[in-house]
């Protein structure tokens, strides 16, 4: 087990922000994390699990230890008459567990194909696309508490999951290592082609018979059509939550801006897309030295090179601002700020 002191983050983190960590350490066992844990110089200070680094901005340089969790491994658990149980580690790359599923013919996974990052990091913010969200397939997690070092089971409801939140965003924030993940997937498919445009891109592609494979293959030309990738931009996806108004307040916004998205939601309630209301704004492609708003997708936030996180976190207070002065709505981010 090795603890390296002053690492630079910049290729750990999608945005690729040069701050740097006072310790890091990688563990591929649960022992070795307890171990490093009961050091004495690292019981009362900072800690930061590490994933794939995709929904981070390092604001300035870590003083604590980053923790990058490395565990490895899938596997069938049990099965019952509709279903597969499988468990992942928590370091294993998400889009593999979903293709290994894809290949396996394990139904539930596909339409969040391509999103970036580690299963481990994937409840903390009930990751969601294409008409999706963890939640509808989760079945349980393990974590490890960082403070006792015990084991502790979490099941769906006890893990409180919303849009992009957890218990482990909220109440239980940084308490715990989540070491693995169990997820419940179908073995006979229940086809999810709500999200329209996975509808017209499956006729794009000429798909006459639908398969999980084919709506993964569908999601993945969509996700690399919009979203840039962070091997060319630096960016972690959507900077900022699609924000949940009233619905007197959308019809009001509605009267004047005629044009606005929002979807209806089950509460009666209409979610906004960001996006739109940034672009509104003026922001999209906008560029302030090597801080900026993707030319295509304006709710994602991108680092053209050297940008510091806090050039990017001021960035989004601007916009913050701006989207709040012209419609009267909060944006929140999404993105997780260290
Ligand atoms: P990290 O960035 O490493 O960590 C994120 C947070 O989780 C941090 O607070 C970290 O401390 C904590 N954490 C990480 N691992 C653990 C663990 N094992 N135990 C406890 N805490 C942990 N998200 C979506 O929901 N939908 C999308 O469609 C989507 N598209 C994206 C597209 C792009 C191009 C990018 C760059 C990002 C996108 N994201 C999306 C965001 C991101 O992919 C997810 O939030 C992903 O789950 C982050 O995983 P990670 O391993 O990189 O987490
Ligand atoms: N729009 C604009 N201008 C823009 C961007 C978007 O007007 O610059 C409008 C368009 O009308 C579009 C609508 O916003 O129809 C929605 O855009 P899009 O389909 O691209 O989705 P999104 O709401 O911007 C959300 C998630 C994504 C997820 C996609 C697909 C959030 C915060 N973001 O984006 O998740 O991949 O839907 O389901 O909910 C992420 O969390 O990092 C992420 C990328």
């Amino acid at each position: 087990m090795n603890i390296h002191e002053n690492i630079s983050l910049k290729k750990l983190n999608t945005f690729g922000i040069d701050a740097s960590a006072r310790y890091y350490a990688g563990f591929s066992t649960i022992d070795e994390v307890c171990q490093i844990l009961s050091e004495s110089k690292f019981v009362n200070s900072r800690k930061l699990i590490l994933g794939g680094g995709s929904n981070l901005l390092f604001t300035k340089d870590f003083d604590g230890i980053v923790l990058k969790n490395n565990l490895k491994g899938i596997e069938l658990v049990k099965e019952d008459v509709d279903h597969y149980f499988v468990r992942s580690a928590g370091g294993e790359v998400w889009h593999e567990l979903v293709m290994y599923c894809i290949a396996n013919n394990y139904a539930g996974l596909e339409n969040l194909s391509l999103i970036p990052g580690n299963v481990g990091a994937s409840p903390m913010q009930n990751i969601g696309a294409y008409g999706a969200e963890i939640k509808d397939t989760f079945y349980e997690l393990e974590a490890l508490h960082i403070q006792d070092k015990t084991i502790h089971k979490f099941n769906n409801a006890e893990c409180k999951f919303g849009y992009r939140e957890s218990v482990f965003k909220g109440e239980l924030k940084d308490q715990f290592i989540i070491t693995s993940v169990t997820f419940k997937l179908y073995k006979k498919p229940i086809f999810n082609t709500s999200y329209g445009a996975i509808e017209k891109e499956l006729e794009v592609m000429g798909i006459k018979e639908l398969s999980i494979k084919s709506i993964s293959d569908a999601v993945c030309a969509i996700r690399k059509s919009k979203l840039p990738n962070p091997a060319e931009i630096g960016n972690a996806g959507s900077f900022f939550k699609n924000p949940e108004v009233i619905r007197s307040k959308f019809e009001a916004l509605k009267t004047e801006f005629s044009m606005i998205v929002g979807y209806d939601l089950e509460n009666g309630n209409v979610k906004l897309a960001a996006g739109w209301l940034i672009e509104q704004c003026g922001w999209k492609g906008q560029r302030f030295g090597d801080a900026g708003v993707h030319k295509l997708q304006a709710l994602v936030l991108v680092n053209y090179g050297n940008a510091n996180g806090s050039e990017i976190l001021e960035l989004s207070q601007k916009i913050i601002a701006s989207v709040k002065e012209k419609f009267d709505v909060d944006l929140v981010r999404e993105v997780n700020i260290v």
